[in-house]
């Protein structure tokens, strides 16, 4: 895989292209996207999908959290990519209190698939209520554990999670869990590279990781941290791809292949 891929009548990726690519041992490439440039930029790169982030929330909006996105901040953002992508799938965000309930998570997710276009709903933690609830009336989930970002006036700090023994249970625990409430895709940042490779391989469902080391199924990166356009300082476990090449595109592309090759992300980039 040496090219940028064509995107001429192509068709976007599904739930089963993502778990045939675990099958078969094929690292899922992912990036966040949050505008219908970078979205079309991404897509001719050939990343597998494309994950509208409320990280939206500090890298386009400013703020120190992601606390302050809304659902409409998100069904925007989301309809902004939808638009411009031909092949990469499509995992939109709910964001900070819009899945208290699992009414409230059916009628958000709604907003999602159907103003946004996204193809997936990602919820923090394990809302075993939601997902189930999601999932029984057709909505596909991502799960996501390990640092949860919306939890950050809980947590007082963005830091690794899974160090102790009994957090990593816990963390292994709710894994299988939203796998048996019918999660397909599961997202663990900021996790022990160990403990993520364990979860990979015990669950059916394909895993991506964020500062979780190289045995996951795939690997996701905030868009404007691997571009080093950030306002806020680049995490430990992001990598400045811009630094090897000379554009957008190229560096992209970069990292599309470093993932395939399982050549990112590196030992320093892990915990
Ligand atoms: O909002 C986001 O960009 C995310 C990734 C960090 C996984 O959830």
């Amino acid at each position: 895989m040496n090219e940028p891929i064509s995107t001429a009548s192509i068709k976007p990726l599904t739930v089963n292209d993502l778990a045939g690519m675990k099958r078969r041992g094929e690292k899922i490439s992912c990036l966040t996207a949050y505008d219908a440039s970078f979205s079309a930029i991404i897509d001719k790169a050939g990343i597998d999908v494309m994950l509208v982030g409320d990280s939206l929330g500090m890298v386009i909006q400013g703020h120190d959290t992601t606390l302050p996105v809304t659902i409409n901040d998100m069904v925007y953002h989301t309809r902004c990519v939808s638009i411009a992508r031909q092949r990469a799938f499509i995992i939109a965000d709910l964001p900070f209190l819009s899945y208290a309930t699992p009414v409230a998570a059916a009628q958000n997710a709604a907003k999602l698939l159907q103003q946004g276009g996204a193809q997936m709903v990602k919820l923090e933690g394990a809302h075993l209520d939601c997902v189930s609830f999601l999932a029984d009336r057709g909505v596909p989930v991502c799960g996501h554990l390990g640092l949860l970002p919306q939890s950050i006036n809980q947590l007082g700090e963005y830091k690794v999670q899974g160090k102790e023994q009994a957090d990593a249970e816990k963390i292994i625990d709710d894994a299988w869990k939203l796998e048996q409430a019918g999660a397909q895709l599961l997202v663990l940042e900021c996790v022990p590279a160990l403990l993520a490779g364990q979860i990979s391989a015990q669950l059916t469902i394909p895993v991506i990781g964020i500062g979780a080391g190289v045995q996951c199924d795939g690997q996701v990166l905030v868009l404007y941290d691997m571009l080093d356009i950030g306002i806020a300082k680049r995490p430990r476990f992001s990598k400045n791809f811009m630094h090897e090449t000379k554009s957008v595109e190229a560096a992209i592309f970069a990292y599309h292949q470093a993932v395939k090759q399982a050549q990112f992300p590196a030992p320093e980039h892990s915990f």
